[in-house]
């Protein structure tokens, strides 16, 4: 009997095969554990597929192991100071705590359920600030996580409010994760002033190294056939999985046969969703890009394939280079900063699907 992949080419899951992020997860909890913390809010950015959710589930799990901590997560697309006193008044009644005189009901709102009731008086703020005192009281500190945010008027709401938190000194502390685009949008929204001090950390590749080691082990393929393997995922997490279960499942096809069922994997999940949030100014810096030979671009080049004028052209570069698209190697070059995304521009290109 064949035993199960060991890979996952599932997102957001804590994967079996986990290449340690220890610098990105050991700094945030350094930080939240620290008497005195220097931020009380990270943001983890990186492109689609660098390991966002799973890091930011590796931080929360081991608070969640702590006696000490509260963690709450909040789903972004709901709205988050409800959801935010639903959860805290469940955790604090799972302590125990004497909350009679948090009675939901007479704030209008009947908790456990989510569901407000159309009460005039009812008021989520005050709610949510006397459980916040009972944490206090109790010595607790309080997580909130919140994956994929992104500038809409519930995390707008709710920033003002953690704001307020912060104010009052209450010992509340936020993760959250975003592409790099929706976190400058929220980053830049006048009214969260916090947020300018929250710290924010942008998920660099995963160590080839490690990648290679990991396929050793995990595969037992030789270290040549390890090396190019690691080659090939250009250090992207997401390619690390997908490649790992495609050997996995088909150990004695060389990896160029492999390459096809590569591909699509990478363009189906994750390189198409790039593709529909580019611009039109991205995809014609990106067809130009693929135009220029070999691995290692000169910037002079790909601007003499595009259209764009000087300013348009450095614009969309460092656009690129933030969303986590293209590398900037040295200066004056760049490279794709995810593996088989060149041939996949090709492809868009050469069809006409863009
Ligand atoms: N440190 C890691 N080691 C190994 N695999 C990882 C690691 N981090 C993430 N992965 C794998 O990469 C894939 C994407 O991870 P994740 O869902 O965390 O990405 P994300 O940045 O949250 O993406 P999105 O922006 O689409 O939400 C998953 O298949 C996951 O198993
Ligand atoms: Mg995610």
């Amino acid at each position: 009997m064949m035993t199960a992949n060991p890979f996952t080419i599932s997102f957001g899951r804590k994967p079996e095969n986990y290449i340690s992020r220890e610098i990105v997860s050991s700094e945030i909890i350094d930080c939240f554990s620290s008497d005195s913390p220097f931020t009380n809010t990270y943001i983890l950015t990186g492109v689609r597929g660098m390991g966002k959710t799973v890091t930011m589930t590796a931080v929360a799990n081991h608070f969640k192991k702590l006696d000490e901590w509260i963690v709450i997560d909040l789903n972004p697309s709901r709205d988050l100071l409800d959801a935010f006193g639903a959860r805290l008044y469940d955790a604090l009644i799972k302590n125990k705590y004497e909350l009679k005189a948090i009675n939901p009901s007479a704030f209008g709102v009947s908790v456990l359920s989510m569901e407000k009731k159309d009460d005039p008086v009812f008021d989520i703020e005050l709610f949510n600030d006397k459980l916040l005192q009972t944490a206090l009281s109790k010595g607790k500190k309080i997580l909130i996580t919140i994956d994929e945010a992104a500038n809409s008027s519930y995390m707008r709401q709710f920033a003002l409010s953690f704001q307020g938190m912060l104010r009052n000194e209450y010992p509340v502390f936020l993760l959250m994760t975003g592409l790099f685009q929706n976190v400058t949008d929220i980053q830049n929204d006048k009214s969260l002033t916090f947020l300018l001090r929250a710290k924010r950390i942008d998920l660099e590749s995963l160590n080839l190294s490690l990648i290679k080691k990991s396929y050793q082990n995990i595969l037992s393929v030789p270290s040549d056939q390890a090396r190019k393997m690691a080659e090939l995922t250009r250090g992207y997490p997401f390619a690390y999985q997908v490649l790992g279960y495609l050997v996995f499942e088909n150990p004695s096809e060389s990896l160029s046969k492999l390459m096809d069922r590569y591909d699509s994997y990478l363009q189906s999940y994750v390189y198409e969703k790039i593709w529909q949030e580019s611009s039109g100014n991205d995809r014609e810096f990106l067809i130009a890009m693929s135009k220029v030979k070999g691995n290692i671009k000169q910037t002079a080049e790909i601007k003499a394939q595009s259209q764009m004028d000087d300013k348009t052209f450095s614009v969309y570069r460092d656009r690129l280079i933030k969303r986590g698209i293209v590398k900037a190697v040295k200066y004056g070059e760049v490279i794709f900063a995810l593996p088989r995304f060149e041939e996949y521009v090709q492809q868009v290109n050469e069809f006409d699907l863009y």
